[in-house]
């Protein structure tokens, strides 16, 4: 709606997409002031609700995979990726984005989900309702990268699936720095979460593997970039169900009972014309 003086990239009345970060509140409002670096311009082959669902788990996946992991368009050809717990919102983002950088993609998730992982390009599918995951993933190739959706027990197996002395890298976006720094304040809690953290990198490194927590990360830039990929039809949304505003309790109501495929949008107003 309205540009900073200093803003030079974008102008006034151009359609762009961002995340709003959570240290700048302001998700469900019909207007939030971003910085510069924070936004980017949408897709221009996408809906503004199919838009909307894409932004965070981009800039979730995006900062996991490339700046922790180190994957990027010209490094992932023939690498052996597994994204544990693949079918909610970051896995299929990720799974998109790495099959357009030419990765092999494993995935796990439900049986009812097999067939949406797979559309989206996932190569290999394990289904953890039909049992244990751990036996079937160790009967095939060791992998580059593991993407951890799941948290909890998964990092005491999970890491032998990975080529050892490699460079191979476990990256978990299930961390403790929320509730470390709910229980403790923030400077305890941080220092306890960066205690945890390397001490856990330490022990695996001597296995010949890297251990890393991915973290969230607003970035207009990598936004641009996904939004050529989007356009050129490599990246789809995966929009499994719209609210209105007024339907917001039904919305979070949805969302704490899990089992999501994709993203959940609120719609705020109603710019577009059907989806
Ligand atoms: N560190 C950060 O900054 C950051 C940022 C964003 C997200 N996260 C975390 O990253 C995780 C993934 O986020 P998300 O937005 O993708 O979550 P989501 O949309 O809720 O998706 C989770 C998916 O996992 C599936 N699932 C549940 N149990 C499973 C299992 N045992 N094996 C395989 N799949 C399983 C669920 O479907 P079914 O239950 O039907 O199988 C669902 O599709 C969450 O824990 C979230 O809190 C962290």
């Amino acid at each position: 709606m309205e540009c900073g003086l200093d803003v030079k990239y974008f102008k006034e009345r151009d359609e762009v997409w961002a995340s709003v970060p959570p240290w700048k509140q302001g998700s469900l409002a019909e207007f939030v002031v971003l910085s510069g670096n924070e936004i980017s311009h949408k897709p221009k082959s996408l809906s503004h609700v199919e838009a909307a669902s894409l932004p965070y788990v981009a800039n979730t996946a995006w900062s996991a995979l490339v700046n922790t992991g180190g994957l990027n368009k010209d490094n992932c050809a023939k690498k052996r990726i597994l994204i544990l717990a693949a079918s909610g919102g970051v896995g299929t983002f990720a799974i998109q984005m790495l099959k357009a950088w030419g990765a092999h993609v494993t995935v796990t998730c439900s049986q009812n989900a097999e067939r949406l992982v797979r559309g989206l390009g996932a190569d290999h599918v394990v289904d953890y309702t039909a049992g244990p995951v751990e036996p079937p993933l160790r009967a095939l190739e060791k992998f580059d990268l593991i993407l951890d959706n799941l948290g909890g027990a998964t990092e005491h197996w999970a890491l032998g699936l990975l080529k050892p002395w490699s460079g191979a890298k476990y990256v978990t976006l299930v961390t403790p720095f929320l509730q470390n720094t709910d229980l403790l304040g923030i400077a305890d809690g941080m220092m306890q979460t960066a205690a945890t953290m390397t001490t856990k990198a330490v022990k695996h490194l001597m296995k010949g593997v890297h251990y890393r927590w991915g973290f969230y990360a607003p970035s207009g830039p990598a936004l641009d970039e996904v939004q050529e990929m989007v356009d050129a039809g490599q990246i789809r949304p995966v929009v499994e169900q719209v609210f209105s505003f007024s339907q917001v309790p039904k919305a979070f109501e949805k969302m704490e009972k899990g089992h999501a495929r994709g993203k959940t949008v609120v719609q705020i107003s109603n710019p577009d014309h059907g989806l």
